[in-house]
């Protein structure tokens, strides 16, 4: 009789190996924790519009990648092929929304893609990623983002990856840009492939992510996406960019950076890593401010990152120690937009000493920023207004016992492992 064995694609995770993906997975559920975010498990099989309506009809992934079948009811499912879409599905369905206006989540589990698999590449993968909902705003992103840094930091990865970073404008700039681009390619549009041909008219932006040289040739003197940008996407760019220069976290800036997904706006970003092969994504992620709304919810604003955790495993040496992270929850109390860069910087310092800190991104007063802290059961809350940053201070007051203190700048890490010692 023949042997039955695992789907080509697929693998066992064997006794041997399985010490090394706890490892990381507790490294997961730690940062997470250290950055104020909540674990969701969605199912991993959803109704196909799902997908797409969210990732697109015509991307890689909906066109020929998905698992689906025609459940015996007539409705069609889908294995998931990544987890932002059952996300949004479940934040609208169980309207997280209301119950806080920033909602941070996180999630570990396996995606299906058919893909060709080869080095780096299953049919069943396993992927961790971070969504936050509910902040328009450039802080959130560089929240994201520092969370992506934190874990590879954490995994001793920082040096062998790079960080990309673009911004693919809003909805409106993209629509200008499309037709730009449009413009620009017609003329030698018969030079193009049938898959190119065939996006030129669903989806031209996705041309500029070609692979082949001769397409790429043509598409040297295409427009930029950067003569689109409206100011608000300029002045956003910007500041994600100042907030990750504050926190020390290296980047290039790629133009042609556009991902493989159609929920995308503004900011989009990948990790890759010098120790993989061709399948060099680590991670990758971006704002999707218009998906909770096309999937027909309230206009919430959104942005998160997801991770290949095969690849991470791919890269990870040896199988590494305990991680040290502790559970002093601090809330980051800050007065004003000014102030932003030296509060970004200090939370970062705490959290890269193993506290866990979280910051408002949505600007409010510092009143219902106190309320939020007290909201969450946050132990301590850090005060930083105009006063404080004139003179290196910060106020750190203990929300359990009442009493305040003001402390520098330069003694707060100090102050707190003294204080949780
Ligand atoms: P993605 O770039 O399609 O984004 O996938 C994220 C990561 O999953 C990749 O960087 C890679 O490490 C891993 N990955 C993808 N396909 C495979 C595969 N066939 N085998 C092994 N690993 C793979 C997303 O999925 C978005 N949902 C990310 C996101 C979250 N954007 C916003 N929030």
């Amino acid at each position: 009789m023949s042997q039955i064995r695992t789907i080509k694609g697929t693998h066992d995770i064997l006794p041997g190996e399985t010490d090394r993906w706890q490892f990381l997975e507790k490294i997961i559920h730690d940062i997470g924790s250290m950055f104020g975010y909540q674990e969701i498990r969605t199912p991993i099989f959803e109704e196909t519009k799902l997908f797409s309506r969210s990732v697109g009809e015509d991307t890689d992934i909906v066109s020929k990648e998905m698992y689906s079948w025609k459940d015996r009811d007539g409705t069609d499912l889908t294995l998931r092929p990544e987890l932002t879409a059952p996300v949004v599905r479940s934040f609208i369905q169980h309207s997280l929304g209301t119950s806080a206006p920033v909602q941070r989540l996180y999630y570990i589990g396996p995606s299906f893609r058919r893909e060709r698999p080869q080095k780096g590449r299953q049919r069943q993968f396993h992927q961790f990623g971070f969504e936050a909902f509910g902040s328009g705003n450039p802080e959130q992103d560089a929240e994201i983002i520092a969370i992506a840094w934190q874990i590879l930091s954490e995994l001793k990865l920082n040096e062998s990856t790079a960080l990309q970073l673009n911004s693919i404008g809003s909805k409106d700039c993209r629509m200008a840009y499309r037709e730009a681009l449009k413009e620009f390619i017609r003329p030698n549009l018969d030079q193009f492939s049938e898959i190119s041909q065939k996006r030129f008219n669903t989806n031209p932006l996705r041309i500029m992510d070609t692979k082949a040289a001769h397409e790429k040739k043509i598409l040297e003197g295409a427009p930029s996406i950067s003569e689109f940008y409206s100011d608000e996407d300029t002045r956003h760019l910007e500041s994600v960019q100042n907030f990750l220069s504050v926190m020390n976290i290296p980047f290039g800036f790629n133009p042609g950076l556009v991902r493989g997904l159609d929920y995308y706006t503004r900011t989009v970003f990948e990790f890759t890593s010098d120790l993989l092969g061709a399948q060099d994504a680590l991670l990758g992620g971006g704002r999707y401010d218009n998906l909770v709304e096309t999937l027909g919810g309230r206009y919430t604003p959104g942005i998160g990152f997801a991770a290949g955790m095969e690849r991470f495993l791919m890269v990870m040496k040896g199988s590494g120690q305990k991680s040290t992270i502790s559970k002093a929850f601090i809330y980051f109390v800050c007065s004003n937009e000014e102030i932003l860069p030296t509060a970004l910087f200090l939370s970062d310092g705490l959290r890269k000493a193993g506290f866990s800190v979280i910051t408002d991104p949505l600007r409010r007063s510092m009143k219902a920023q106190m309320r939020e802290a007290n909201k969450l059961n946050a132990r301590y809350a850090l005060i930083l207004g105009d006063t404080e940053v004139e003179q290196n201070t910060i106020q750190v007051k203990d929300l359990k016992v009442g009493d305040q203190v003001s402390i520098s700048q330069s003694d707060l890490i100090h102050h707190f492992q003294h204080l949780t010692k």
